[in-house]
């Protein structure tokens, strides 16, 4: 494989509005940001993604853009930005931009200019089709949040547009050559800013499969999921790789994907050595449609990573801000601690590929456990969760439930900073509830003690970076090891070391055999340390929830 610059760092994602917050307004800011850069490096983190922070009405909070080429006042301004790169240059960490091409905001000026002239120039940047009370719609697409992907165009009672997102986020065309021109000079002036690269949203949706048509009902709301028009819609390929073409490849940049349902041949295409992108997420564990278990996460992801073997890295996480917790969602509450936070940690953070850790996540940040309302909460896809459950027949309270366990604002409370008012987030009123379980849950608690998950987190990151085994972390092969052993989660990544990663997944003890003998043990989250007798034999016991970091003889 090709070797690239980033390929042996450690990224982290900012969601901005809840980082950290310095002037009082409950908002957290890019000089928030600033403020924990030491803080960020002393972690070892190299590259950070900040969630979008451009001029915004936030109606999905700022996946909703007005402005490409501004900052929204409540982050900051771009000399607050510049400030950044140029801080974060200093520590060795590069900043990645958040790129929402699929669609922008309603405010958009494009926009405002396409309802005063739907047939001008501005209009042929967005989907606009004639249509009158009564028409059947031009297509049965169901938005993600909700809804029709049609709504109507403000000002005209005989024209409609589309949007597979929120009505606040009308979709780009991108089949128009202006438009995606307008986009990559957009896209090169950010890299000239000298921003490492784009974290790239929702991107297989800027494709449609056109004409418009109908796709089979799957609700009953009589509408059909994007994702059986999206199967259908071919040419993606086309538009990303001149995208690459004119932007990210003359700067060597650092891309990340959000990328679903890609086909097995189309992995080279996007992530190999040429691909659209550096890399794409993993996210065959998020996927997992039934109650997630040890052995439908194990293959899951084993599954994604025998899948890019040869051909390209995946980016690896457990939580972002679209998702539940991490740590609520693939540990049963009942067994979640320390101990099973760790282990979760050290399973995902040495496959092969590039690991990101998302806000909060370093210091074992869980799900809310509940609210009184739904106006607790913030999220623009909440209440469509809500009413589908409620349809579906379930209680105010048990629809209030389900909720808590999927909202995306479970990843959005503030960072959990101390044990103070508003968990250290804010001196002011936070715009979203602060977890309460700040008061056990912080980081001033773990900072210092070494039991903790931030200071596990701390050595994961070293021992990925110790110069003894980094190429094995990074390059080394990957073998799952027994798969079908249950509630065992192990593989060895094997380079010019022979390294194994052992997780015992569940509540009892567990007995492994192992290949050889172990010759030391790089990381476990007990601690127990192994004795002289275990390493002469190939038999080993493990703890409940025990995670284990060895080198093989
Ligand atoms: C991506 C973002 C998500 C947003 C959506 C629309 O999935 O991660 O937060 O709502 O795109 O931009
Ligand atoms: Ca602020």
């Amino acid at each position: 494989m090709e070797k690239k610059w980033w390929h042996n760092k450690v990224a982290y994602q900012i969601y901005p509005k809840s980082f950290y917050d310095t002037n009082g307004d409950g908002i957290g800011d890019i000089n928030g940001v600033i403020e924990k850069l030491d803080y960020l490096r002393n972690l070892g983190i190299d590259i950070i993604w900040l969630s979008p922070i451009y001029c915004s009405p936030l109606a999905d909070q700022g996946y909703d853009i007005s402005n490409y080429y501004d900052i929204d006042p409540r982050f900051g301004t771009i000399d607050d930005l510049d400030r950044l790169i140029a801080e974060g240059k200093k520590r060795g960490i590069g900043i990645v931009m958040d790129l929402v091409v699929n669609h922008c905001s309603d405010e958009h000026e494009w926009f405002k200019k396409a309802c005063e002239d739907p047939d001008g120039e501005y209009g042929k940047f967005f989907y606009i089709e004639d249509y009158k009370d009564g028409d059947p719609l031009p297509c049965n697409w169901r938005s993600y949040f909700g809804g029709s992907v049609w709504e109507k165009l403000p000002g005209h009672d005989d024209k409609i547009y589309l949007h597979v997102f929120h009505k606040k986020q009308p979709d780009l065309n991108w089949e128009n050559p202006k438009l995606r021109k307008e986009v990559y000079k957009m896209i090169n002036w950010w890299l000239d800013k000298g921003i490492a690269g784009f974290r790239i949203d929702a991107i297989i949706n800027i494709k449609k499969k056109l004409p418009f048509s109908d796709y089979s009902v799957d609700g009953d709301d009589g509408l059909s999921s994007i994702d059986n028009m999206l199967k259908d819609a071919t040419g993606v390929g086309e538009f990303l790789n001149e995208l690459a073409d004119e932007t990210f490849r003359k700067h060597d940049a650092f891309t990340v994907g959000e990328v679903f349902n890609e086909k097995d041949e189309e992995l080279p295409l996007f992530i190999g050595s040429h691909g659209y992108f550096s890399t794409m997420f993993d996210f065959s564990a998020e996927s997992i449609k039934e109650d997630i278990s040890p052995e439908n996460y194990k293959n899951a992801i084993f599954k994604a990573h025998e899948r890019v073997d040869g051909i390209g890295f995946l980016s690896n996480i457990i939580e972002n801000h679209d998702e539940p917790r991490g740590v609520s969602r693939f540990i049963p509450k009942e067994d979640l601690d320390d101990t099973s936070k760790k282990m979760l940690a050290g399973i995902y953070f040495l496959l092969p590929g590039l690991p990101f850790i998302y806000q909060g996540q370093e210091i074992g940040m869980e799900n809310l456990d509940k609210v009184n309302d739904i106006n607790d909460l913030d999220d623009c896809a909440n209440a469509n969760i809500y009413e589908t459950a409620l349809h579906e027949g379930k209680t105010h309270a048990e629809a209030l439930a389900h909720l808590i366990n999927v909202t995306r604002d479970n990843a959005r409370t503030p960072f959990q900073w101390d044990d103070s008012e508003n968990a250290g987030f804010t001196d002011g009123r936070s715009w979203l509830m602060v977890n309460p379980k700040y008061k056990n849950i912080n980081l001033a608690a773990q900072i210092n003690d070494s039991d903790s998950v931030f200071i596990f987190y701390k050595e994961l990151i070293s021992l990925r970076k110790n110069p003894e085994y980094e190429s094995t972390f990074v390059y080394g092969k990957f073998a799952p090891y027994k798969p079908a052993q249950k509630n065992l989660l192990a593989y060895s990544r094997v380079g010019e070391k022979s390294v194994m990663v052992i997780a015992n997944y569940q509540k009892d003890a567990q007995t492994l055999s192992l290949p050889s003998k172990i010759k030391k043990v790089l990381l476990s989250n007990t601690s127990k340390t192994l004795d002289n007798s275990s390493f002469n034999s190939t038999e080993i016991v493990l703890s409940p929830y025990e995670l284990l970091v060895v080198e093989m003889v």
